[in-house]
């Protein structure tokens, strides 16, 4: 076999696995959506609730995670974050409602509504402004110590809750608990 030929071969071989994996590639894609549909109960219980350690958050850090698509802020709140936001009126409040999906409906906005644990040490929300929907920017934005969205100029408070700007509500609480010490599952 001449060089030539070895390389006319090696160059035919390349094109024909390259022509075969294009193919198996479409036929997957062509299959996926029938699976999907033909099992959307499998497909939503994969995605409807994540387990997120929380071993190696700080007082005064938070964490983002991506969850159904979204972000989710898990702020680990210092001693001064508490306080800032327990001393604040409920008639100081936009958005008097705690948006938090843990409790009523019609649970009131002051700051133990809005944490996961009794201490208050932690925060969980969706990182989604209620105004047009940017993620706010975190870790003492804005005005009020807490997050603040550049789009509009929306600024929350330590809790979540917002405090001036055209967003309408608080900073939406998902469904969260504690499953351990430093496990948080969400869903
Ligand atoms: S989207 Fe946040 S202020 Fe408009």
């Amino acid at each position: 076999m001449s060089h030539a030929d070895e390389q006319d071969g090696t160059r035919r071989d390349f094109l024909y696995f390259a022509t075969a994996g294009a193919g198996a590639v479409a036929a997957g894609a062509a299959i996926w959506p029938l699976i999907n549909q033909m099992n959307p109960s499998a497909d939503v219980q994969a995605l409807a609730s994540i387990l997120v350690d929380v071993s190696d958050v700080q007082p005064g850090t938070q964490i983002t995670v991506k969850w159904l698509g979204k972000p989710v802020f898990i702020r680990r709140r210092t001693e001064d974050e508490i306080a800032a936001a327990r001393e604040v009126p409920l008639t100081d409040l936009i958005d008097r409602n705690a948006r938090n999906a843990n409790l009523a409906a019609a649970a009131a906005a002051e700051d133990a509504n809005r944490a996961l644990d009794d201490a208050g040490e932690w925060l969980v929300m969706m990182g989604v402004c209620t105004h047009l929907g940017c993620v706010p920017i975190g870790d003492g934005a804005g005005d009020f110590g807490g997050w603040f969205c550049p789009c509009h100029g929306s600024h929350y408070d330590t809790a979540g809750r917002i405090r001036r700007g055209p967003a309408p509500e608080n900073l939406h609480v998902p469904v969260a608990a504690f499953i351990d010490d430093v496990t948080i599952k969400l869903g």
